[in-house]
């Protein structure tokens, strides 16, 4: 495989963190999650952006970490599930290397994150699996533009992980 970058696109849930960790570790890439970096860079959680600062303001840092991250080479990226809805995010990770979208129902998406409270578009919404089909419904038609589609619905990390090298490996030969 070549030293391009291989970014993870999919919605909240979908498994970009953990895939993501467990292909690098796998590959020898190094690891970046553009949400880490957001909080690295503002200083505060994202629900803390969110609140005070505003989503534009979030996406305004996830825009500016993205152009950061893209200027280096090998590297898996997972990205927050709303960066694809930025045009220069999707023409700049689609130019540095593959990109996989880890696809899942907004049911099973539900089920993966129900108990965790650090979503701050799903947080006090009255019914957060139909605000994660509207999300999909919105944003599907970006993810479904990825090099790579996994079908993760019934599918464990490790399952999803092998999957995506396998295709890595199908789509890179003769790369180098
Ligand atoms: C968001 C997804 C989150 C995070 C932020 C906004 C979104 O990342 O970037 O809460 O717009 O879907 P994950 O997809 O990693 O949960």
């Amino acid at each position: 495989m070549s030293s391009r970058c291989v970014t993870l696109f999919g919605l909240m849930g979908a498994g970009k963190t953990a895939v993501g960790e467990a292909l690098a570790d796998t590959i020898g890439y190094d690891f970046i999650d553009t949400d880490d970096l957001i909080i690295e860079r503002a200083g505060k959680s994202i629900p803390e952006i969110f609140q005070q600062d505003g989503e534009k303001e979030f996406r305004r840092i996830e825009c500016e970490v993205i152009t950061d991250v893209g200027a280096k080479m090998g590297q898996v990226i997972a990205t927050g599930g709303g960066a694809i809805m930025n045009a220069q995010n999707r023409a700049l990770l689609g130019r540095i290397g593959l990109t996989v979208y880890l696809k899942a129902s907004a049911h099973e998406l539900y089920q993966r994150i129900k108990n965790a409270n650090d979503r701050p578009l799903l947080n006090g919404v009255e019914n957060p699996k139909e605000r994660l089909q509207t999300l999909l419904d919105e944003r599907e038609q970006f993810y479904l533009e990825a090099d790579i589609i996994i079908d993760t619905e019934d599918l464990a990390v490790e399952e999803v992980t092998d999957r995506l090298i396998d295709e890595l490996a199908r789509l890179t030969q003769g790369d180098g």
